[in-house]
């Protein structure tokens, strides 16, 4: 993931309108290439979309995947959904953020780890399921998720 460029921001707005997306997957396209929706985005959002403000940030702030600031080097996102909380999910996140010191939606200050949450991986049968840079895992325990951890320090 690259760090947010002005230009070409406004490129993959341009990019994704010319092709028929909507403003969603046009944020999705600015998350997949930056990781997040800078503030800048603001404006070519609102005048390649013809939305206000309002609409461009009601859209973001709807779906846990638009975040509005810089990820982490990992990112850890847990599921929050009914299926995984039925076999620890809540326990497992309470484990996180104990291990971690982070709260949902918090970045390490040294830029290392994003801990987020997810509303169901479609991995409803093997949970408790997650996102770890990108990566489906499941089943996963307070053990496997510790051993993940120590591999980022690393
Ligand atoms: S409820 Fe967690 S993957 Fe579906």
């Amino acid at each position: 993931m690259n760090g947010w460029n002005e230009k070409k921001s406004v490129a993959v707005i341009e990019e994704t309108f010319k092709a028929g997306a909507s403003l969603t997957g046009a944020l999705r396209a600015l998350v997949d290439t930056f990781g997040y929706v800078d503030e800048a985005a603001m404006t070519p959002l609102m005048k390649t979309f013809a939305r206000s403000r309002a609409e461009v940030l009601g859209v973001i702030s709807y779906y846990e995947d638009f975040r509005q600031s810089p990820p982490g080097r990992h990112v850890i996102r847990l599921c929050q959904a009914e299926a995984c909380q039925a076999v620890g999910g809540r326990e497992l996140t309470r484990h996180a953020q104990e291990k971690t010191g982070l709260a949902l939606h918090e970045t390490s200050p040294d830029g290392a780890l994003t801990l987020e949450p997810v509303y169901c991986l479609g991995l409803c049968a093997n949970g408790p399921a997650a996102l770890i840079d990108g990566q489906p895992v499941a089943q996963l325990n307070a053990a496997a998720l510790d051993t993940k951890l120590t591999g980022f320090e690393e």
